[in-house]
């Protein structure tokens, strides 16, 4: 892609996601001009974090190009080459379709979202051997074998494996197929980053049209009146941002800043999140904060109908990014997280009808309904 054509895409991409990504490498002293005619393959790129991925890589400069099958939201980044490969076919039968010319371009960043099979994961590193300069993989802190203690760092044991898997098609949990695909990265190259990140928010949702997958704080905070907030000694919250994890991204290319990296807020007292909360909205109406036990006690559990808050096990919210921060990580104002997500709220869902808690066609939707918080704060109130 030339100049002109980047120019003419990024008019395309809509000034929302833009505007937080002009020259996003400035404040972190990059000299833009590094990274002109620089190829980026991103594999994946139309879901959930890939579109923001790409948007700064073009932002800032690289010659970005993706590689999927083409479902998934293909009306995305019209403009820009595209490899049509389907991962999941075994025996590398999709990677091997790739056309020649592809395969012998040199890619001077390759930027992996993939989270379904390990094997593929192999795949790609075996079959584009020597062919890329720097493979950054986004994983999960899911990878830690023990959360028993507070403050984990990147050297902590990871999740004990099973027999790798020799096809695509096995299939292993969440935290089991991200450990596995680290082992793969590992075992295989050097020049690598993995972002190890914390339950990942955005404007945009994993799951378009799910009510489950929008912010239920947020929401209810752009909703304001009368709150109900669980109070408990020492609540913290931690949560990456995905506009800072895509700035690091940026940079650790820029920088060739290798190795494993946890990628998050610093753990932030839950009180200091409802601050955000409430400078992203207005202030409430009124809060009550109401014992945790109570909360409990009338069925708002920590983590499964409430979200931010869980108990145990202990290291939960508190893993330790002080790694990332001192390679250059610079996690956002909370307060402007908040406001893309209730932005993409109210893009998706206008008239803000979103039912938490209630059952619509036969299905609850996630967290707690309104009347149940009513309920529970007069209770409260009443005891
Ligand atoms: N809250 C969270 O913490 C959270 C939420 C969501 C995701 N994640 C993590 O974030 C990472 C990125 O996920 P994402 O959805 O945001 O990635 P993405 O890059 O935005 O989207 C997924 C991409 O993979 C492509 N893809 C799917 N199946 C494929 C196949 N068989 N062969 C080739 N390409 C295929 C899709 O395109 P096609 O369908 O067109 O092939 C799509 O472009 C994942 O590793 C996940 O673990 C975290």
């Amino acid at each position: 892609m030339n100049h002109m054509d980047k120019r003419e895409f990024i008019k395309t991409v809509g000034a929302a996601s833009l505007c937080t990504f002009i020259n996003p490498l400035d404040a972190l002293g990059f000299n833009l001009l590094n990274t002109q005619n620089k190829k980026v393959l991103i594999l994946g790129g139309r879901g959930f974090l890939g579109p923001s991925i790409v948007e700064a890589f073009l932002t800032s400069g690289y010659q970005v190009t993706l590689l999927n099958r083409g479902k998934t939201n293909p009306h995305l980044f019209k403009n820009l080459p595209i490899i049509i490969c389907d991962r999941e076919k075994e025996n590398k039968k999709g990677l091997k379709e790739i056309p020649q010319k592809y395969k012998d371009t040199y890619w001077d960043v390759v930027i992996d979202t993939w989270q379904k099979s390990p094997k593929s994961v192999a795949d790609f590193l075996d079959e584009f051997k020597g062919r890329f300069g720097h493979y950054h993989y986004i994983s999960s802190i899911s990878v830690y074998d023990k959360w028993d203690k507070k403050f984990i760092v990147e050297t902590e044991p990871l999740n004990p494996l099973p027999k790798s898997p020799k096809t695509i098609s096995e299939d292993f949990r969440y935290a089991i197929r991200k450990t596995f695909a680290e082992e793969a990265i590992r075992e295989r190259i050097n020049n690598f980053t993995i972002y190890r990140s914390h339950g990942m928010r955005d404007f945009r949702v994993g799951g378009l049209g799910n009510p489950d997958a929008e912010p239920f704080w947020p929401v209810r905070f752009y909703r304001g009146g009368t709150i109900a907030l669980p109070y408990e000694e020492n609540h913290h919250m931690q949560v990456t941002d995905i506009k800072s994890l895509v700035n690091f991204i940026l940079q650790c290319s820029i920088a060739k800043t290798y190795g494993s990296y946890n990628v998050a807020y610093h753990p932030t007292p839950f009180k200091d999140y409802v601050s955000s909360l409430i400078h992203a909205t207005k202030v409430p109406e009124k809060m009550h904060w109401i014992d945790g036990d109570f909360f409990i006690k009338n069925e708002l559990i920590p983590y499964k109908i409430v979200p931010f808050w869980r108990q145990k096990p202990k290291g939960f919210y508190h893993f330790n990014v002080q790694k990332a921060i001192n390679a250059g990580l610079v996690n956002r104002p909370m307060v402007n997280m908040i406001t893309d997500q209730i932005n993409g709220y109210k893009s998706r869902y206008p008239n803000d009808d979103v039912q938490f808690g209630e059952i619509i066609n036969g299905k609850q939707v996630k967290y707690y309904s309104a009347k149940k918080e009513k309920e529970v704060i007069q209770k409260w109130l009443n005891r």
